[in-house]
C-alpha cells in the first residue's frame, strides 16, 4: 500500500480541475482496498473514491484520503445456452469492458458504447444512453463496507436503480465501494435502434446487416460527433440530468414554448430534454472566462483550460437560475460536487 502525500487531481478527473488530495492512494485489489481502508479507520479521515474520474467537479482542495480504485479483470463466470454471466471489476474502463463484450460476441451493452468512466461507477447512476440502461444487464454487485469492511453482494432488487439513480447515491450513500460488478449478456441480441439518431447513423453508415458492432460503431460516431472527447477538452458528459415534472406542468410551458422537447416519463411525467431549455436561454456555446456549455451539445459543461472548479460550478448555478427564471423548471446536476 503505497500513501502518497499532497497530490494533484488533475490526471485523476476529466473535467481536468487541477486540486490536491491530502492523502492519495491507488488500489488493484479488494485486500489492498480493504488493507487501506482499515488503516485509515484509525486515521477517521474523509474518504473520496475515484473511479474513472468522469462524473465528478472538483471544487477545492481534498482533505482527507482519495483511494482511485483500480480493480482491475474481466471474466465470464457462467454460461448458459443463450446467455453469459462475465464478471469485471470495478476500475476496468466502461469502454473496454463493451468492447471485450463486442469481441466474445456478448449483447447487451452495444448501445453504451464509449461512456466515459470505470465499471464500478456504472451502478452508482445507473449510466444510460440510447434506450438502454446499466439495470438492464445488471446482475448483482459486490461491495465493501467502508465501517466494517464487510463485503456484501448486491442483487438488482436491492440496488433500488432510477434514471442515473441508485440506492448507492441515495439511502446508502458514502457507505459501500464497489469492487466487481457482474452482467447479464446475451449470446441471441435483441437489437435496441429506437432512438432516432442511431437509425439514421446506420443507414449512413450503409449497414444492410444489424449486428452488435454495427449498432457500437454507430453509437461511437454519434458521441464522437457531438459530445467533446475529454482528452481533448476537459468535460464530465451531460452536467445536469433531464428533469421530470408533471404533464399538467409540461402542458403550461408548452403552450409558452412550443418547441419544447419532452419525452413521456412514467406515470403523469414528463422528461424534458435540458439541452433544450439550457440552448434556449442562450447559454449553448457560450464561454464564461475559462468555462462553458458545449456548442454542440448544451447540457455538457466544458472547462477550455484551466478552469477551476468554483468557476464551472459558479457557471452551472447561473445556468440553473435562468433555466428557472424562464420556464420554471429546476434542474439538477447529475456530476458529483465536491
Ligand atoms: N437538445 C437541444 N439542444 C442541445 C442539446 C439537446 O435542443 O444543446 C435537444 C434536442 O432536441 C435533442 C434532445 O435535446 O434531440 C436530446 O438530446 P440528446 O440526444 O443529446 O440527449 P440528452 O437527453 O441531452 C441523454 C443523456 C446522455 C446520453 C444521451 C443519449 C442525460 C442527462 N444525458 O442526453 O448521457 O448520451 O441522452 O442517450 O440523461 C451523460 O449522462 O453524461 C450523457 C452524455
Amino acid at each position: 500500500m503505497n500513501i502518497q502525500h499532497a497530490v494533484s487531481l488533475k490526471p485523476y478527473n476529466t473535467f481536468g480541475i487541477d486540486v490536491s488530495a491530502e492523502l492519495f492512494c491507488e488500489v488493484s485489489g479488494t485486500d489492498e482496498l480493504a488493507a487501506v481502508l482499515k488503516q485509515n479507520q484509525g486515521a477517521a479521515k474523509s474518504l473520496l473514491i475515484i473511479g474513472g474520474g468522469s462524473n465528478l467537479l472538483l471544487t477545492k482542495d481534498f482533505k482527507g484520503l482519495v483511494i482511485k480504485n483500480s480493480i482491475k479483470g474481466i471474466q465470464v463466470i457462467h454460461e448458459e445456452e443463450d446467455y453469459v454471466l462475465v464478471r469485471a471489476g470495478a476500475g476496468e474502463s466502461w469502454h473496454q469492458f463493451v468492447l471485450y463484450c463486442i469481441e466474445h460476441k456478448l449483447a447487451g451493452v452495444e448501445n453504451l458504447s464509449l461512456i466515459p468512466g470505470n465499471v464500478g461507477a456504472g451502478p452508482m447512476q445507473n449510466i444510460g444512453a440510447y434506450g438502454v440502461e446499466l439495470k438492464d444487464v445488471f446482475q448483482e454487485l459486490e461491495a465493501i463496507r467502508i465501517s466494517d469492511l464487510q463485503q456484501k453482494t448486491f442483487r438488482k432488487e436491492e440496488c433500488n436503480f432510477g434514471y442515473r439513480e441508485s440506492v448507492f447515491k441515495k439511502e446508502l450513500k458514502g457507505q459501500y465501494i464497489i469492487t466487481s460488478v457482474t452482467f447479464k449478456l446475451t449470446k441471441k441480441p435483441v437489437f435496441n435502434t429506437r432512438y432516432g439518431a442511431i437509425e439514421t447513423e446506420l443507414q449512413r453508415m450503409g449497414v444492410k446487416e444489424l449486428s452488435i458492432k454495427a449498432i457500437s460503431d454507430a453509437v461511437i460516431h454519434i458521441r464522437q460527433s457531438k459530445l467533446p472527447d475529454p482528452a481533448v477538452l476537459g468535460n464530465s458528459g451531460s452536467f445536469f440530468k433531464n428533469p421530470e415534472i408533471s404533464i399538467q406542468q409540461y402542458e403550461a410551458v408548452k403552450a409558452a414554448h412550443p418547441g419544447l422537447v419532452a419525452y413521456p416519463a412514467g406515470e403523469g411525467q414528463m422528461k424534458i430534454a435540458a439541452g433544450w431549455l439550457i440552448e434556449q436561454c442562450g447559454w449553448k456555446g457560450k464561454r464564461v472566462g475559462n468555462a462553458g456549455s458545449h456548442k454542440d451539445q448544451a447540457l455538457v459543461l466544458v472547462n477550455y483550460g484551466g478552469a477551476t472548479g468554483q468557476e464551472i460550478y459558479a457557471l452551472a448555478l447561473e445556468i440553473q437560475r435562468s433555466v428557472q427564471e424562464k420556464f420554471g423548471i429546476t434542474i439538477e446536476p447529475e456530476v458529483n460536487v465536491i
